[in-house]
């Protein structure tokens, strides 16, 4: 999306939607169940945090931790922060302004990297190298990604993916956690309910935006985009997944 315009429809859609990708309570507690357990006043990094839904969970599934919850997207963070303020856990949880490819944590500073639906905008392979330093000794990473979950996708399927042209099967996503150096703790597909938890408010966005914009072609260019999405997931989603990914330093 070059367009200005197409750009400010886009962030019209997705502003003030509960989640940004498919994701649960229950599948985030499940993943950092498998992380294992941490220390009192654990430091966590929650990359790519879009407007809070994960960061808000690892908030109440771990009282005590120390949450920096970064994006590059100023109206998430302040979605984020509107959050934290109504938790009461804003002394413990911060929205940071940043890039996911240059963290702005010191090196060997975090117990815990978590990140769901945004490692695949560097790509697995170069998150996971770049995030390592990071990391504690025996620090661990929680991060979903995008998976081929059968051979030959429909056409429409391909092209809805093609910007994530390195996009592999679960087995290949194992195979970079271990060249990468780390061990993997555990792995899960994300289940149908976690998909409807992000495709369900925004369908009901893109319906009320399409009266609003009934005569503006971008407006419905980019409205038909995101719908095309949606349609596509009840058409082929045996095709593809999200994976979550949890390993260990
Ligand atoms: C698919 S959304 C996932 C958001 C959230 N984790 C969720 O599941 O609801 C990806 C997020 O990554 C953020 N993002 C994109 N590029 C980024 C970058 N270079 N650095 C930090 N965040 C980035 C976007 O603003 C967006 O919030």
């Amino acid at each position: 999306m070059s367009d200005s315009r197409e750009i400010d429809i886009f962030f019209e859609i997705h502003c003030g939607l509960p989640q940004e990708g498919p994701g649960s309570f229950d599948s985030t507690k499940r993943a950092l169940e498998l992380a294992g357990s941490f220390p009192e006043r654990a430091e966590l990094l929650d990359v790519g945090c879009g407007p809070g839904r994960q960061t808000m969970d690892l908030a109440r599934l771990l009282p005590s931790a120390i949450i920096d919850a970064l994006d590059n997207h100023a109206p998430f963070l302040r979605a984020v922060q509107r959050k934290t303020t109504d938790a009461g856990v804003f002394n413990r949880v911060t929205a940071v302004e940043g890039d996911m490819a240059h963290l702005p944590t010191g090196p060997g500073s975090l117990d815990l990297i978590w990140c769901e639906g945004a490692a695949y905008i560097m790509g697995l392979r170069n998150a996971l190298e770049s995030w390592k330093p990071h990391l504690k000794t025996g620090g661990r990473i929680a991060l979903t990604e995008p998976v081929w979950l059968r051979p030959e996708p429909p056409a429409e399927t391909v092209e809805a993916f093609s910007e994530y042209p390195t996009m592999r099967d679960p087995q290949g996503c194992r195979e970079i956690v271990e060249t990468c150096g780390y061990k993997l703790l555990g792995d899960f597909t994300l289940p149908e309910q976690d998909w409807l938890n992000y495709y369900e408010p925004l369908e009901a966005r893109i319906k009320v935006l399409r009266d609003k914009y009934s005569d503006d072609a971008t407006a419905l260019m980019v409205l038909d985009k995101e719908q095309a999405e949606i349609d596509d997931y009840r058409r082929n989603s045996s095709y593809y997944g999200y994976l979550f990914l949890i390993m260990s330093a």
